[in-house]
């Protein structure tokens, strides 16, 4: 019999579809406990103001309600309610889900089949996670289908520097240092992928016809320190 994938890169290919899914959320039940501390090691606490960058860019009021859509640990959920925003949180991941450290109101379920009605809160946040997905186009017809009209999407993830010289220091430490750190400080194979999984993220242009083509306007991607991470909004139609 041959041994399940310890994450959705096996063997130097990335996995995709369900067999994609099932190993993400494996891998993602198995870092739970180690996922914060490691995350703020990793990224030197950028993660949190990347994060809190994308909560002001939805520009919502308070009161508002805005999905946090695989919301792991619950960092989106709580930035939100600093702000006075009430979030929901949706997540695969029970180890995630057990880990949490909010109280929100968190669900488990599948962002790409969510368990909401039509038009149903005022935006969405999702955070670090669109690499892990296994259909782009799926994920912000969700979006779009949950969103009421002129409802606000911020989208964060990881990314690669355009800038050369940035290119090539990110590359040194994210394909290189990042996975003998996550090795020591959690598991070296789940921090292997995280650099491998950028490759699923389609070229910007692409990437924003597909949230145009799902029921956005005026979307706009930014680079956030030096194009080490970028932040997709729009507004929806
Ligand atoms: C890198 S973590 C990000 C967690 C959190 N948003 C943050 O900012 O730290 C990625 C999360 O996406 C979740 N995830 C991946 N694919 C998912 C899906 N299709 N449906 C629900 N959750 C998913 C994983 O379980 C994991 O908790």
């Amino acid at each position: 019999m041959t041994p399940e994938p310890e994450t959705p890169l096996n063997n130097g290919v990335l996995l995709d579809g369900d067999e994609k899914a099932t190993a993400v959320r494996d891998m993602f039940d198995r870092i739970a406990p180690r996922y914060d501390r490691v995350n703020r090691i990793m990224s030197f606490r950028l993660d949190v103001r990347w994060r809190r960058t994308a909560v002001a860019a939805l520009g919502l009021a308070r009161k508002s309600v805005v999905l946090d859509l695989a919301c792991g640990t619950g960092d989106l959920c709580e930035d939100l309610r600093r702000e006075q925003i009430h979030p929901i949180g949706v997540d695969f991941s029970m180890g995630m889900m057990k880990a949490r450290r909010t109280d929100a109101q968190v669900l488990q379920g599948d962002v790409l089949q969510l368990p909401i009605p039509n038009n149903a809160v005022d935006g969405a946040i999702c955070g670090f996670a669109m690499r892990n997905f296994t259909n782009l186009e799926a994920f912000f017809a969700e979006l779009a289908r949950v969103t009421r009209p002129r409802g606000r999407i911020a989208v964060v993830d990881a990314s690669s520097p355009e800038n050369r010289v940035a290119k090539f220091g990110h590359h040194i430490y994210f394909d290189k240092v990042v996975p003998w750190v996550g090795g020591v400080l959690s598991d070296k194979s789940a921090y292997s992928y995280l650099p491998a999984s950028l490759a699923y993220l389609p070229p910007t242009s692409e990437l924003m016809d597909i949230v145009r083509d799902a029921g956005f306007s005026d979307a706009t991607r930014r680079e956030l320190t030096l194009g080490a991470a970028q932040l997709i909004t729009a507004t929806k139609d």
